[in-house]
């Protein structure tokens, strides 16, 4: 069940228009932020600490035309990344996450580099349920066949925001996944084999296998043979949406990160049902996922309501960043459990230990 009582309308209605006009201006204010960092503008003022700079300085000194740094300047100031003393722009504390803060410059990447074009398309997605901002890079049916064939700025944007976010859950979890001493892990949407690669370097004798489409296996594959796990860590490529391969048995941990949320609820429901029939009364399913319920802060909520326009335009048309809920009524439906809920992992995530009902 999705809260009802989520926001309020308590702001006065001069407030209410001024924040409409932050979304009309949305798209232009998001490139000029981007240009102020990209042309070394907010880094120059960074440098110019207190002091600040005025426009002549700055265009000087970066060898730009005054003209296009005093417009970027000014919209600077309402974005409230700068503000102006005496003539001088000083950088503001959002100028300086702009700048430097990695959270930041990768949702702003991801955001430029795989959605900003394609988005243009997000009516007919919606109408279609299918992912039409998509054919800004490809022909494809999803963004997972194309991964490894997108424009190479796209591609590193990807690949630098999925990992970020996962990442941080990987190393404050390896004790976790550990404590019961698995031999197996099925590392399910494993993808270029991050996590199975941090698997084994944890822990010495576990042995993996990793699921995912033959263009991700791909480069897992590469990514095993460079560390030397060959021998520990397997690939299977294949498309996980046919209900009709069974996922292979024998492990103690079934892993799905950041997997189940480019799915649809049906979707995820087979999938689901296929990782039940793989385990038996000892096995764990661990779910790690970001939930736009379970968040603590009002930015990650926001991010998380964003990403999922991205699935919906650009990756696959039907899935989303789910509600705690949602994910808890399909384990249940697929006859499975939820044993142990650890929240407030790595940067927004939620893991969910499973376990088959008796
Ligand atoms: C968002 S990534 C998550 C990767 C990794 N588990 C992590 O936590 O960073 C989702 C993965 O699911 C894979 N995937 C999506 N659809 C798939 C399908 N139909 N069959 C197999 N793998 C799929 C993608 O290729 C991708 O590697």
């Amino acid at each position: 069940m999705i809260d009802n009582t989520v926001g309020s309308d308590d702001k006065s209605a001069l407030q209410a228009k001024f924040d409409a006009q932050k979304i009309a201006f949305a798209p232009v204010m998001f490139q000029a932020a981007k240009v102020l960092r990209d042309l070394g503008i907010l880094e120059y003022l960074k440098k110019a600490g207190k002091k600040g700079a005025d426009i002549n300085t700055v265009a000087t000194n970066l060898k730009l035309p005054e003209y296009g740094v005093k417009v970027l300047l000014e919209a600077g100031l309402s974005l409230e990344m700068v503000r102006l003393e005496n003539d001088r722009f000083v950088l503001t504390k959002t100028g300086f996450f702009i700048l430097r803060d990695k959270l930041t410059q990768v949702n702003m990447d991801f955001v430029n580099d795989v959605n900003y074009l394609g988005m243009f398309h997000l009516q007919e997605s919606v109408r279609n349920g299918k992912p039409e901002g998509l054919k800004v890079f490809g022909d494809w049916q999803t963004i997972y066949e194309g991964l490894s064939d997108l424009p190479e700025q796209a591609k590193e944007s990807w690949f630098a925001f999925d990992h970020y976010y996962s990442d941080y859950a990987f190393s404050e979890l390896m004790p976790l996944v550990f404590e019961g001493n698995p031999e197996k892990i099925l590392d399910v949407g494993g993808n270029t084999g991050k996590f199975s690669i941090w698997c084994a370097e944890y822990n010495k004798s576990v042995s993996l296998t990793i699921l995912d489409l033959p263009g991700q296996i791909k480069v897992a594959q590469e990514n095993i043979e460079q560390m030397g796990y060959e021998n520990r860590i397997s690939t299977i490529g294949l498309d996980l949406l046919d209900n009709s391969v069974p996922f292979p048995n024998g492990f103690n941990i079934i892993w799905m990160s950041q997997f189940l949320d480019c799915f649809s609820q049906q979707e995820i429901l087979g999938l689901l049902k296929r990782a039940y029939n793989a385990m038996d009364l000892n096995s764990v399913l661990y779910i790690l996922e970001t939930y736009w319920d379970k968040q603590r802060f009002e930015a990650s909520t926001y991010s998380l309501h964003a990403i999922s326009l991205y699935f919906t335009c650009m990756a696959n048309g039907n899935s989303q960043m789910y509600h705690s809920e949602d994910m808890i009524n399909l384990v249940d439906k697929a006859g499975l459990f939820v044993e142990e809920n650890y929240e407030d992992v790595g940067i927004s995530h939620t893991l969910f230990k499973c376990r088959k009902k008796k």
